[in-house]
């Protein structure tokens, strides 16, 4: 059955240049692209997204970086999506990140990281809700 999991390739990798060749690696992967926009977000709203991370020690530092440039925003279908995306993406911290995986290849730090994508159905329904309206997703 197909699934719906949310994605933002970050403020590092849309400087470095990476965006094409991210999108390359998710279509690669067999998702189905429904919503994209590239947009740039203030604190505010980085901190409402990530609001779950906001007793976290790094919680300040990220929500600046998340706003600290443009970023490109998904909503991406295929079977197994949550999982299936997380797995191409690689680990949070791109030392341990495998061969061949998003990070791996595109992240430069723990923080900078390259991606994001939802880590749980109930995370992807907000994630999705939070940037998106239902008219956009196709
Ligand atoms: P993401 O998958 O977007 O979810 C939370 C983000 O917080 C994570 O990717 C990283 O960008 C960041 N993050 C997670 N752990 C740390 C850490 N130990 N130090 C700094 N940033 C972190």
């Amino acid at each position: 059955m197909s699934e719906r999991t949310f994605s933002i390739i970050k403020p590092d990798a849309v400087r470095k240049g990476y965006t094409g060749a991210i999108l390359a690696e998710i279509e690669k992967g067999g998702f189905q692209i429904c919503a994209i926009k590239k947009l740039s977000i203030s604190k505010k709203q980085a901190e409402g997204f990530y609001a779950v991370h906001s007793a976290r020690p790094f919680f300040s530092s990220l929500t600046d970086f998340m706003s600290s440039g443009p970023i490109v925003m998904m909503v991406l279908e295929k079977g197994n999506a949550i999982a299936d995306l997380r797995k191409l993406m690689g680990a949070t911290n791109p030392a341990n990140a495998e061969e061949g995986t998003i990070r791996k290849q595109f992240a430069g730090s723990i923080e900078e990281n390259a991606i994001h994508g939802s880590d749980a159905p109930e995370t992807a329904a907000f994630e999705i809700g939070y940037w998106f309206a239902g008219y956009e997703l196709v």
